[in-house]
């Protein structure tokens, strides 16, 4: 079954620049795929657009049945910037995500320190951001769209300051963080 159905998408900011050229892609369910690029090239874009963060001008993308939508439900997306709180704590920038979902605070803390202790953030639950390294930081941000449970996970560049894990292991390591509490549908990496 495919999760993600991309036809003939092109974007080019209102004809200033080319940055995604007449792609089609079908992203069959159960699939972890990275895409790989230049920088420039257009994978955040490419993100931004399956999000609908970026509006969709030409072409077509469809996300089990429906187009993207800003809020989505069913898309998890983690930026390339770690992009937390710097006023919340990571348990509390973890619980966020959960929070607009309206997920029970026993639950969701329950659930935060299960996540971070998964990206090997365990004793860090009371740390601001200021306290925690880049990666530190990108493994809690990580975490924040893991909880989620999202049928669909999109990370951007997630392993650009990580040494926690080599980067061999980041396929395995991504599938069971993001499948804690059910696989999602499908991945998609920016490298
Ligand atoms: N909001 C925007 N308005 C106009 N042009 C943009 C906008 N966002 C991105 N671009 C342009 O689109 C092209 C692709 O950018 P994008 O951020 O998608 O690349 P990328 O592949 O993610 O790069 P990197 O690996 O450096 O993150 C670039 O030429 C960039 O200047
Ligand atoms: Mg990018």
């Amino acid at each position: 079954m495919k999760a993600i159905s991309i036809q003939n998408l092109t974007v080019d900011y209102g004809g200033q620049v080319l940055a995604v050229d007449d792609l089609s892609l079908d992203i069959p369910s159960g699939q972890f795929l990275a895409v790989v690029g230049p920088s420039g090239c257009g994978k955040t874009t490419l993100l931004n657009l399956l999000t609908g963060l970026v509006p969709l001008e030409k072409g077509q993308i469809d996300i089990g049945g429906r187009q993207p939508t800003a809020g989505d439900p069913r898309v998890g997306y983690t930026l390339a910037r770690d992009s937390l709180f710097p006023w919340r704590t990571a348990l509390e920038n973890v619980c966020y995500g959960m929070e607009l979902r309206g997920v029970p605070k026993a639950e969701r803390e329950a659930r935060a320190h299960d996540v971070l202790k998964q990206v090997g953030l365990d004793g860090f639950a009371g740390h601001y951001p200021k306290a925690l390294s880049h990666g530190m930081r990108q493994r809690c941000a990580l975490a924040r769209t893991f909880c989620l449970d999202s049928e669909v996970l999109l990370m951007d560049e997630p392993s650009v300051h990580l040494m926690h894990k080599p980067k061999s292991s980041w396929r395995i390591f991504c599938c069971r963080c993001g499948s804690a509490r059910g696989a999602p549908s499908c991945s998609l990496r920016m490298i």
